[in-house]
């Protein structure tokens, strides 16, 4: 792509006319919409979703003056997210509470006339700074990947984390390596020794996915350092990046497309997963074993970020693209969630996460139970956090859940099969080879499973419809769950009249 591509004929063209957009955005959700996604039994309960409207990735995840951020993908107007993306924004001090803000970002310029897409925050002197991809399509006869797609670095920035200022164009096409497509995307930051390094995700015009890196020193201007690349050549395209050191590791996680399944090992249509990293990020490094992070159904794009205590927090995308299977929430004009916030660790070889201290505030009523192997438990609720613990040497064993799910270890390997639950989906596996113990967040659609306190885990949207959902297994259960509480969300219907 060269300059002249951005004529003013041209540039018109692909602007989309602010206030239309602004418009759509407000009317997309109005209080009829709203209420609409409100009556859905498989609405849930405490997890974030889109008021109305498709979400996607998390983003912009950062802990400002003591105030947690939560942004994502949202695509208010349609529930399958074929319309063009913006922003969504909540604010939490306490991951219970939430406040719904205005959305900061709208596709309303010629830089991201299709989709103010995924970026991230970094907090500097006081100012909280977000990094996001521009996309936009220019017309004419251009295949999109190599030719025709706008992909350019914008910044804007707050004094509030409410409030942002005019969206600014860091780095355009022809800034990129001349290696690279258009598909380049996903900005996150690290700062090392002084240097801010930017990590971007990216396909090569051959058809490679790996990871860019620039350097600044002032966030303003950005240099292209390095790539990081896998030594075998491991899918077409890598989104969302994060690059960060945890318990003394420099992990590298990622979304590779375009990976075949090999046996138990990839079995989603797109991969979450991570690489140990080398710290030198100005030459090139080439990685290896890369490992999934969760082996759900529905886990994608997610994203970490340091909190004021030092903790690394992990919110991933309760959903994936462009897996068909008849989502029961459509019909209600909504889809997807966030999953739970996770505290990442590093231990043994593995990286481990398990949702934040903060969730154990929802618990309520406690049952603590010791079953016989087929003796039942009907549990109160489908909002439900459920410990179990497995004596050594225990199994191979298989525990039904709710009407048609089971969770079932045999030689070596974990198996998730939602039956009707999964509205068309089969089975997922993850090898462990003992399992002492598994934590079970189910919410009124969704089901968040670690195994041994997070070594493992597995994340799905699940539809069943009793609202007493029965616990058995064919071997002898011990453990302790609670009912949940519900998050507390301050909706903000009137979040356009600030404009
Ligand atoms: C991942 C992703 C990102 C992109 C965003 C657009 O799900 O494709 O690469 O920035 O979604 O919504």
């Amino acid at each position: 792509m060269n300059e002249t591509e951005y004529n003013p004929q041209t540039v018109q063209a692909a602007a989309p006319d602010a206030k239309k957009v602004h418009e759509e955005f407000r009317l997309a959700q109005s209080a009829e919409r709203r209420a609409r996604a409100a009556e859905d039994p498989f609405r849930l309960g405490y997890h974030l979703m889109p008021p109305a409207g498709w979400l996607n990735d998390p983003n912009g995840l950062c802990q400002f003056n003591g105030i947690y951020h939560i942004f994502f993908q949202y695509t208010p107007g349609d529930a399958n997210g074929q319309d063009h993306r913006g922003w969504a924004h909540y604010t939490t001090t306490d991951f219970i509470h939430y406040q719904e803000q205005a959305d900061p970002l709208l596709p309303d310029s010629f830089a991201d006339g299709k989709g103010a897409y995924s970026g991230s925050a970094l907090i500097k002197d006081g100012t909280m700074h977000l990094f996001y991809t521009g996309n936009n399509k220019l017309p004419g006869d251009y295949d999109y990947i190599n030719n025709g797609r706008i992909h350019w670095l914008m910044h804007t920035e707050s004094k509030d984390g409410i409030h942002f200022s005019d969206k600014e164009v860091l780095l355009r096409n022809e800034d990129y390596p001349e290696n690279l497509s258009c598909h380049v995307r996903d900005p996150k930051i690290l700062e090392q020794n002084g240097t801010y390094y930017m990590v971007q995700g990216a396909r090569t015009k051959e058809g490679q996915g790996e990871v860019e890196v620039f350097a600044s020193g002032d966030l303003k201007h950005w240099k292209h350092a390095s790539s990081i690349r896998s030594k075998k050549p491991f899918g077409y395209m890598w989104e969302c990046p994060d690059l960060f050191d945890l318990d003394g590791h420099r992990i590298l996680v990622c979304c590779p497309q375009g990976v075949s399944r090999q046996g138990i090992l990839y079995e989603n249509i797109y991969q979450n997963g991570w690489f140990e990293t080398g710290t030198d990020l100005d030459h090139d490094q080439s990685v290896d074993g890369f490992t999934e992070l969760d082996n759900g159904f529905d886990f994608y794009a997610p994203q970490s970020f340091r909190d004021e205590k030092g903790r690394r927090i992990l919110i991933g995308w309760m959903g994936i693209p462009d897996m068909h299977y008849s989502d029961p929430t459509l019909d209600y004009g909504w889809q997807h969630a966030l999953t739970l916030p996770r505290l990442l660790s590093f231990k043994d070889g593995a990286l481990c996460q398990y949702p934040i201290e903060e969730i154990e505030a929802l618990r309520r009523e406690k049952i603590t139970f010791s079953l016989q192997p087929e003796e039942v438990l009907t549990l109160p609720s489908r909002k439900m956090e459920i410990q179990l613990r497995f004596p050594e040497g225990s199994g191979p064993w298989t525990i039904h859940y709710g009407a048609e799910c089971t969770l079932s270890w045999k030689d070596g390997i974990f198996t998730l099969n939602p039956g009707k639950a999964g509205k068309g989906r089969d089975e997922r596996h993850v090898s462990v080879s003992a399992i002492k113990s598994l934590s079970l967040f189910a919410d009124t659609s969704s089901l968040e499973i670690f195994i041994n306190h997070g070594a493992r885990a597995l994340t799905t949207r699940l539809f069943d419809e009793q609202d007493h959902p029965q616990l058995c297994a064919d071997t002898a259960l011990q453990g302790e769950a609670w009912q949940m509480a519900e998050f507390k969300i301050e909706e903000n219907s009137g979040k356009f009249s600030q404009e």
